[in-house]
């Protein structure tokens, strides 16, 4: 059997004219949309990943201000930057793109981020409200996932699902996103025995470890039929690479997603989405 692709370009730009519609009927109510993007350091993945959100942003129009920080910013000049956004009424969202510098504190910055314009889904509040199925701002990258199964009417009701991971910007609120669609969701870890055998034994496999050198998903790994989720970017022998390959794991999937151009542009997509919805939460409470 051989599988089908889900393309994340497709996918993403459907969501993109959804939300370049949107924003043109927030600009005749004038109101503009802004994304305000913090990038900390000399990271140059990170770097290219804000360079396409500015880009993204751009296609469908919102406004971005962009804040690039040096390396050694401390928490009080990071936490005073954001501040000053939280109360700029002309800016709807607020990222700030992570890995953070050593110096400086995850939680204890992105805690600071007004719940209403957390378009990354990661205060303390947004990410209870997902817990308690009542989510309005939700990560990127899950709701990406989500939005994927959506498309090509996969259903999760009662299917067996492997997540390989456990951050808070991935595996956590995907494990909450699939059990409000009645999924039985097993989260997995660097300490899970077993996980071939968990694995070959899932309808659905989520992938976010990003270490080929720890970790490949092969096809050996599955169960014919499975549904194969990569979220996973890394350079490994000079490619960018998930955790499996797509060209064998397709051969014995049911659909599978690629790398690059499957889930990675779900997440800019998902972005601009979840500006628009900041955009709405902050403009309603501000009249
Ligand atoms: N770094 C990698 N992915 C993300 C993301 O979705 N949001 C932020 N803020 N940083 C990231």
């Amino acid at each position: 059997m051989v599988g089908t692709k889900i393309d994340g370009n497709v996918i993403a730009q459907s969501v993109k004219d959804r939300v370049k519609k949107a924003v043109e009927e927030l600009k005749t109510q004038g109101i503009n949309p802004c994304l305000a993007t913090i990038l900390i350091g000399n990271n140059p993945a990170s770097a290219t990943y804000v360079k396409n959100k500015h880009k993204a942003c751009e296609e469908v129009g919102i406004i971005t201000k962009d804040h690039k920080l040096d390396a050694n910013t401390t928490q009080s000049q990071l936490d005073e930057i954001i501040k000053n956004l939280n109360n700029d009424s002309a800016v709807h969202g607020i990222l700030v793109q992570l890995p953070l510098p050593q110096q400086l504190d995850e939680f204890a910055t992105t805690s600071r981020i007004s719940p209403l314009k957390d378009v990354d889904g990661l205060t303390p509040h947004n990410a209870g409200l997902l817990a308690m199925n009542k989510a309005i701002l939700v990560a990127c990258t899950p709701s990406g996932v989500m939005e994927m199964f959506e498309y090509h009417g996969i259903d999760l009701n009662g299917k067996n699902v492997v997540l390989i991971n456990r951050s808070n910007l991935v595996g956590k609120p995907l494990y909450h996103l699939l059990l409000q669609k009645n999924a039985t969701v097993l989260t997995c870890h660097s300490k899970t025995k077993n996980l071939t055998q968990l694995c070959q034994s899932a309808d659905i496999i989520i992938t976010a470890v990003g270490d080929r050198n720890k970790f490949t998903l092969t096809p050996e790994m599955i169960k014919e039929g499975a549904v194969v989720i990569d979220v996973a970017i890394s350079r490994f022998q000079e490619k960018l690479v998930g955790d499996s390959d797509y060209d064998k794991i397709i051969q014995k999937a049911s659909f599978a997603t690629p790398v690059p151009g499957g889930v990675g542009p779900m997440t800019v997509a998902m972005l601009l989405k979840n500006t628009i919805t900041a955009t709405s939460l902050s403009t309603q409470i501000g009249r």
